[in-house]
């Protein structure tokens, strides 16, 4: 069964889709963490960040997997690396070439084939798992995600205010919203999951219901 979590940054996508998978026993995929490799390795090898075919082709090259919630390229752990300012900026570009989204297209696919996945993206349940059968929207008010945002910024000991955060937030959104290719929206038959106000444990139990929901017509 494939469940897919999509949504804007900081509706709390990642620890909800981590703690689901931990619960169900099944496998996460974080594919925002498969572009973020792209553009490490991108600017390792000096890959020109305009060069879509060049990128796609690195993109095939990659031996990218996920161990004990950790990221390896082969043998390597660039689990830390792969979040740096650097790399952050650089995933955007890379992100936005349609022939790189097409190849991890493949590739997530191929990666979630026959197994129990919760994979959290932007456009797991409109573009790469149409049939999920279950897809999720996860979002959050503008404030809530950036307050969000904010307290993590400040518990790594960055110096930043929460009106930057909304800001640069904000901007972040409107260029999410106009993207030619992998614009964010929610799948037609996502179930929106509103998430002010509630825990991520709160968040995490609705979505068990939601799983159990939908299994249950399949086993009777
Ligand atoms: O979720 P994140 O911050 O790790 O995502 C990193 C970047 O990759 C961000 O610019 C959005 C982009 N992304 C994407 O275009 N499609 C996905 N399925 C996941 C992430």
């Amino acid at each position: 069964m494939i469940i897919t979590l999509d949504g804007p940054a900081g509706a709390g996508k990642s620890s909800t889709a981590r703690a689901l998978a931990a619960r169900l026993g099944w496998w996460y995929m974080d594919t925002g963490a498969m572009y973020r490799v792209l553009a490490l390795s991108a600017l390792e090898d000096a890959v020109p960040l305009d060069d879509a075919a060049r990128l796609a082709r690195l993109a095939e090259s990659l031996a990218i997997a996920f161990r004990d919630g950790r990221v390896f390229v082969g043998d390597r752990d660039v689990s830390a690396e792969i979040r740096t300012e650097r790399v952050t900026a650089a995933t955007r570009p890379v992100a936005d070439a349609p022939p790189v989204r097409e190849v991890m297209k493949r590739l997530q696919q191929r990666l979630a084939e026959g197994i129990d996945v919760v994979t959290e993206g932007r456009d797991q349940g409109s573009v790469v798992f149409p049939r999920a059968e279950l897809k999720v929207f996860l979002t959050a008010s503008p404030e809530e995600r950036a307050r969000r945002r904010h307290r993590e910024e400040v518990s790594r000991g960055a110096a930043t205010s929460l009106n930057t955060v909304l800001a640069a937030q904000n901007q972040r959104d409107e260029g999410d919203r106009v993207r030619p290719v992998g614009a964010m929206h929610a799948a037609d038959d996502a179930v929106l999951v509103e998430t002010d106000g509630l825990t991520s444990d709160e968040v995490v139990e609705r979505l068990v219901q939601l799983v159990e929901e939908r299994r249950r017509p399949r086993e009777t």
